[in-house]
């Protein structure tokens, strides 16, 4: 069983403090949201796992971290100034504004279709504006500057880390003296000012992505490069705990590929499974794109176009590899798996909920999380926390398990409320102490799942929990 909606994670992110509405207390910022102590620690917890699985476990993938606002030019050659943009219409009636595509998709006859017949979902009317361009690109300005206006000021916070890593490309590559085929992961804030962002974490203005470019020979099969991520990303979230039936793979058609993209497959997942239709029940987790050559030439100062002109007239460098073996200069090819931190993060959480009811009849939530991505890994508990040396003894285990796994110590309850509290949000292991415990040095590990429940050694109980989780 997953939660039987969004709505359930959001009440769920509130009560226990995984994600808060943000600026809440002046009435809030539309679609902003604030991580709390426990959401914070599953958002770390995915990025950590993401990056050991690609960086550590894999033995052709560096990692870098660049900047948020880069050169303006970036935005220019990358092509995101002319073409991020989305189709935006509004309501003639109420005045409403909305994505032409989305409201399509959700209201309209399908994919493909038009507006015709499509209700503004405020008002009702179907009187809509023609679809025009709205570049999604947030803007800043850099420095004091006197004019309001001065471009020279201008600059963009990133809508994609991608862009830091094709820039870095002849860094990366020749201070670590990696040849063909090889990647570079990022992750990191982008944003993007979204016409209509909505439905919790999925689609806000401000997110966190986990983007890798892996470069490849021109000749290389890229079609078939695309279908190994999908495999590779698909094998990673079912590995830590999502069903493969709650991820379904969109080839993206033609005509609507990113500017960039020659072939693109999404992986969704079943963000809405109350929704009747199951057409309606999927969204975007993360896109494997096989981007050609196209962004590292439109970086580099030597490309020609058609008539012989440079494509490029501000890059002083040219992006591109020479193939020691085959005594070869081209321009790498790129697939690029781009996978959002939130929108994971969200899944996770969806697939982990579970009900159970207990002997007495009480429901309770069991957020069956993997237990690299748990928050807490084990939560101390003494039975008596009035007698000093259970209290002494049961901070002392928790002092001793922290330097290797995090820990709480809880003796705020009775021990079922104890119990029921680290089971929502998703502990994988409670471990008591009781009287018996000061005599033969041995403590209860309590295993969320499965509410069963063994005695140990206290002087075992690190190494044992560790070999529970699989590490
Ligand atoms: N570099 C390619 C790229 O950025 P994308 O499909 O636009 O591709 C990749 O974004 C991922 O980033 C998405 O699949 C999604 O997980 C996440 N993402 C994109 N826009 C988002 C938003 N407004 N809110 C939350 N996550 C978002």
């Amino acid at each position: 069983m997953a939660a039987p909606n969004i709505e359930t994670i959001v009440s769920l992110s509130k009560r226990r403090g995984f994600v808060f509405p943000s600026s809440d207390i002046y009435g809030g910022l539309g679609s902003a949201w604030d991580y709390g102590p426990l959401g914070v620690e599953l958002a770390n917890n995915v990025k950590r796992a993401w990056w050991r699985w690609l960086v550590y476990e894999r033995d052709d993938i560096e990692g870098i971290d660049s900047s948020i606002i880069l050169n303006r030019l970036v935005w220019k050659y990358s092509e995101h100034e002319a073409t991020f943009n989305d189709p935006l219409v509004d309501c003639r009636k109420c005045k409403s504004r909305f994505r032409a595509d989305k409201l399509v998709e959700e209201f309209g006859a399908g994919e493909g279709t038009d507006l015709a017949g499509v209700a503004c979902p405020k008002c009702g009317a179907n009187d809509w504006t023609e679809p025009r361009p709205f570049n999604m690109m947030l803007q800043t300005r850099l420095g004091a500057v006197a004019e309001e206006e001065d471009p020279a000021a201008l600059a963009y916070l990133r809508p994609e880390t991608a862009q830091g890593i094709f820039i870095n490309f002849l860094n990366v590559q020749t201070t670590t003296r990696r040849k063909l085929p090889f990647g570079v992961a990022q992750v990191g804030k982008s944003f993007r000012n979204e016409v209509t962002p909505g439905n919790f974490i999925l689609r806000t203005r401000e997110f966190e992505q986990m983007e890798m470019e892996y470069f490849v020979r021109p000749d290389a099969e890229h079609f078939r490069l695309v279908d190994y991520w999908v495999e590779q990303y698909t094998g990673w979230y079912t590995s830590l705990g999502v069903a493969r039936e709650n991820l379904f793979l969109y080839e993206v058609p033609q005509e609507k590929l990113a500017h960039y993209s020659r072939r693109t497959v999404d992986i969704m997942y079943r963000y809405f499974p109350e929704r009747p239709e199951e057409a309606r029940q999927w969204e975007e987790l993360m896109g494997i794109a096989y981007r050609t050559d196209f962004d590292l030439k439109q970086h580099s100062n030597k490309p020609e176009d058609e008539e012989g002109k440079r494509r490029n007239t501000d890059s002083t460098a040219d992006l591109s590899y020479f193939d020691e073996a085959a005594k070869e200069r081209f321009y790498p090819h790129v697939v690029e798996p781009a996978s959002g931190v939130n929108r994971s993060l969200l899944a996770f959480m969806m697939d982990a909920y579970t009900e159970r009811t207990t002997d007495k009849g009480e429901t309770r939530v069991v957020l069956k999380l993997h237990p690299e991505l748990a928050p807490i890994k084990v939560a101390v508990l003494p039975l008596a926390k009035n007698k000093p040396e259970i209290v002494s003894m049961a901070r002392r285990i928790k002092s001793e398990l922290q330097p290797s796994m995090r820990a709480v110590y809880d003796d705020t309850g009775g021990i079922g409320k104890l119990y029921a509290r680290q089971d929502e949000i998703g502990t994988p292991f409670c471990v008591t102490i009781d009287h018996q415990s000061l005599e033969d040095e041995a403590v209860t590990v309590r295993d969320r799942d499965t509410w069963e429940q063994e005695r140990v050694k206290a002087s075992e109980l690190s190494e044992h929990l560790r070999k529970r989780m699989g590490r």
